[in-house]
């Protein structure tokens, strides 16, 4: 497979999560939020369907969190980020439990360590959301992925969870909660609101579903597996509670793929 056209330099870009590094490793911690715990690393788990000796990569691995359960399964684990703050807080948690290399997605045949079709399966664990552009970062998985190799996406769910541009609301004639979407189709460049205590803000870009689905299958990388997952909060007080976890159960907060390639 030929090699991507941008191999012009490994050297990460700057990534608006390196001044968050800090924050961001106590609040994630070396085992992941209660939101990978409980959602993001099973659902990653359950697509990857690893088998001992398989080769992992994950794209925009940050403090490592997954890095634990690949090595659990017998499986190889790299961690590729453009962020160096974090890369050493990946070390230092989980360093025994893989490797960690700088390196950006959208270039990633130009890192000395990578071959074409090296993996079997490619990771992006609530990272893909925070990359631009698209196109260049899928291209770079698909070359890294062996045939028949799996990739698999976790994020925050495009369809409902437009950051800046979606929230809740309460209809009081009907008595229920409602998700309200102002913006969708249009792909958006969102600086994310800033995390309690921080200055800098990490950058996501919103994208509609068809904008992943089509990018994938481009790179002959064809979705055979689609979880759509609720949070795991349940209000236990309030008087609208009840109408509160109804929504929470109907609305999905992350969405989860897997594709594999064919060529
Ligand atoms: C929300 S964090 C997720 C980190 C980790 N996967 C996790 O679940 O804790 C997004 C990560 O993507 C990384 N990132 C953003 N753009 C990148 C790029 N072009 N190349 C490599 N990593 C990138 C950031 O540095 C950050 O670590």
């Amino acid at each position: 497979m030929p090699a991507p056209k941008h191999p012009s330099s490994n050297r990460p870009r700057s990534t608006s999560w390196e001044p968050l590094a800090q924050w961001y490793d106590g609040w994630v911690g070396k085992d992941g939020s209660k939101h990978h715990r409980n959602l993001a690393l099973p659902a990653v788990v359950d697509l990857l369907g690893l088998q001992p000796g398989e080769q992992i990569l994950d794209i925009g691995a940050g403090t490592g969190v997954l890095a634990p359960l690949v090595h659990q399964k017998g499986a190889h684990y790299t961690g590729v980020d453009a962020s160096e703050k974090l890369l050493q807080f990946a070390r230092q948690h989980h360093g025994k439990e893989g490797r960690f290399l700088s390196g950006d997605a959208r270039r990633l045949s130009a890192l000395p360590a990578f071959h074409a079709a090296q993996f079997d399966g490619v990771v992006f664990l609530l990272s893909i959301q925070d990359m631009d552009p698209l196109e260049e970062v899928v291209e770079n998985a698909a070359w890294a992925l062996k045939p028949g190799g799996r990739l698999v996406i976790v994020m925050t769910h495009p369809c409902f969870r437009v950051p800046r541009q979606s929230g809740w609301g309460w209809d009081e004639d009907r008595k229920l909660q409602f998700r309200r979407v102002d913006r969708y189709l249009t792909p958006l460049p969102v600086p994310l609101k800033p995390y309690p205590g921080q200055t800098g803000v990490s950058r996501s870009f919103h994208r509609p579903l068809h904008e992943y689905i089509n990018t994938l299958s481009q790179h002959h990388l064809w979705v055979d597996h689609l979880l759509e997952i609720p949070t795991y909060k349940t209000a236990t007080t309030g008087p609208n509670a009840k109408a509160e976890n109804l929504a929470n159960q109907e609305i999905p907060l992350f969405l989860a793929l897997r594709a594999r390639k064919t060529l």
